[in-house]
């Protein structure tokens, strides 16, 4: 049978034959193949759906195609791969043991060390997804307060669970019951969506930025930021900052503490164990009775390996002065890209901090341009997507910059050969 990955193998001349093999197994025995935010189905053919390795910037696939890696596992990944030190702390870990009947002396010394890194935390809670984390953020706003309504930016995601998935299939009415929206960047859309809660707001959850998948992306206004804080210190809400996608990439704090606001409560996740599964709700002391009367806790919540790993990665992100590698490194990314676009006449958008970047293309509202830029661009040993933000790495060399530059090029060329004019 031809198939489209067949042929993708005979256009790019890269082998795809154990990816092949896998997506027809993974066809009979996973729902759909694969699910979620990782599923290469929507993706172009070029992209492999599973992957073999990955060290420092570079990752390979199950067939040993080797690129640059943009995406740093959708987020988790801020040092680079098996970042040594982090790698060591997480193996002499779970030498002793991972997985107890109590948590480690680790989950002391990491809540320690988040209090002490995070200007408004007071105290930590560990789980592991950012859904988690920012489910348990609406339910420590909600047992503070009594009330059960929570706001959140239109279109924003906050993770996979029914109050916010973002396919309705599954869900009911009452799982949004107590859900209300405003505009991200919009103070007057938040003081509407204040005054239809009425009396029974519980708390108003918002990213650092807006980073909302297959869009271009907005950086907070710091004045909507502020009225954001006013407003709930005057109703009496919680402020929760989903810091799941942003936290420790931007910062080494939550990511508003540039600009002098602070939450209530902040969720994280991803980069916080540069790869291990954790996640973490911070809050400040006013919250701490509410968040030790909610019942919350899962099997693996409190193994110590992941705990292990947190700790070094703030560590190493402390030493290597990693936000300023990432940042200086996304910048030249970002020059470099939009030199290629200018030199070829390309109308783009390249939005976003510098080390969370993400490119579309003028008047291309189906992604078409953006999947033919891609997918040159992963031909070309460059893993970034076409409907999600980038991720820039600390591990970042300037050997690795060369070659994504080498490929988004590639990718230019691919797109203007599309494109009428040409
Ligand atoms: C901003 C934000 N919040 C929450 C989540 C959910 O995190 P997880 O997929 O770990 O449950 C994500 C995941 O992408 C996210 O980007």
């Amino acid at each position: 049978m031809t198939d489209q990955l067949t042929v993708a193998a005979a256009r790019d001349g890269r082998p795809r034959s154990t990816d092949e093999q896998l997506r027809r197994r993974a066809r009979a025995v996973i729902p759909g193949g694969m699910y979620g935010h990782q599923s290469a189905g929507p993706l172009p053919p070029e992209y492999p759906q599973f992957m073999r390795s990955g060290r420092g910037a570079r990752v390979v696939d199950v067939d040993g195609n080797e690129y640059v890696d943009l995406m740093c596992s959708y987020g988790p990944v801020v040092l680079g791969h098996r970042h040594p030190a982090v790698e060591a702390a997480a193996a002499a870990q779970a030498e002793l043991a991972d997985c107890q009947n109590g948590p480690g002396a680790v989950m002391v010394e990491l809540a320690e060390l988040l209090v002490a890194t995070v200007q408004h935390a007071d105290w930590a809670m560990f789980a592991k997804n950012g859904t988690d984390a920012t489910t348990i953020c609406c339910t420590i706003a909600r047992a503070h307060t009594g009330r059960p309504k929570i706001l959140a930016a239109t279109g924003a995601y906050h993770g996979a669970a029914p109050w916010c998935t973002p396919r309705p299939a599954g869900v009911t009415a009452a799982d949004r019951a107590n859900l209300g929206y405003y505009t991200f960047n919009d103070l007057d859309s938040v003081r509407a969506a204040i005054a239809a809660a009425g009396p029974d707001l519980a708390g108003i959850v918002v990213s650092p930025f807006k980073h909302d998948a297959g869009f271009d992306q907005e950086l907070v206004d710091p004045a909507f930021a502020r009225g954001l804080r006013e407003l709930c210190t005057e109703v009496g809400a919680a402020l929760i900052l989903d810091d799941v996608r942003c936290g420790f990439r931007l910062h080494l704090g939550s990511s508003w503490e540039p600009i002098g606001v602070l939450p209530d409560l902040s969720a994280w996740s991803k980069a916080i164990a540069n790869g291990h599964p954790l996640a973490a709700v911070l809050g400040s002391g006013a919250f701490a009775d509410a968040a030790a009367s909610i019942f919350v806790t899962g099997s693996f919540w409190f193994s110590a390996a992941a705990m292990a790993a947190a700790i070094a990665t703030i560590g190493a992100l402390r030493d290597e002065d990693a936000i300023a590698v990432m940042d200086r490194m996304g910048a030249r990314l970002r020059a470099g890209i939009l030199d290629q676009a200018a030199a070829r006449g390309l109308d783009i958008r390249y939005t976003g901090p510098p080390a969370m970047p993400y490119l579309t293309f003028a008047g291309d509202r189906g992604h078409e341009l953006g999947s033919t830029f891609a997918a040159a661009a992963v031909r070309a040993g460059a893993y970034l997507h076409p409907r999600h933000n980038w991720f820039i790495s600390a591990a970042m060399t300037e050997a690795d910059l060369a070659a994504v530059l080498t490929a988004t090029d590639e990718g230019f060329a691919a797109v203007q050969n599309r494109l009428p004019s040409h």
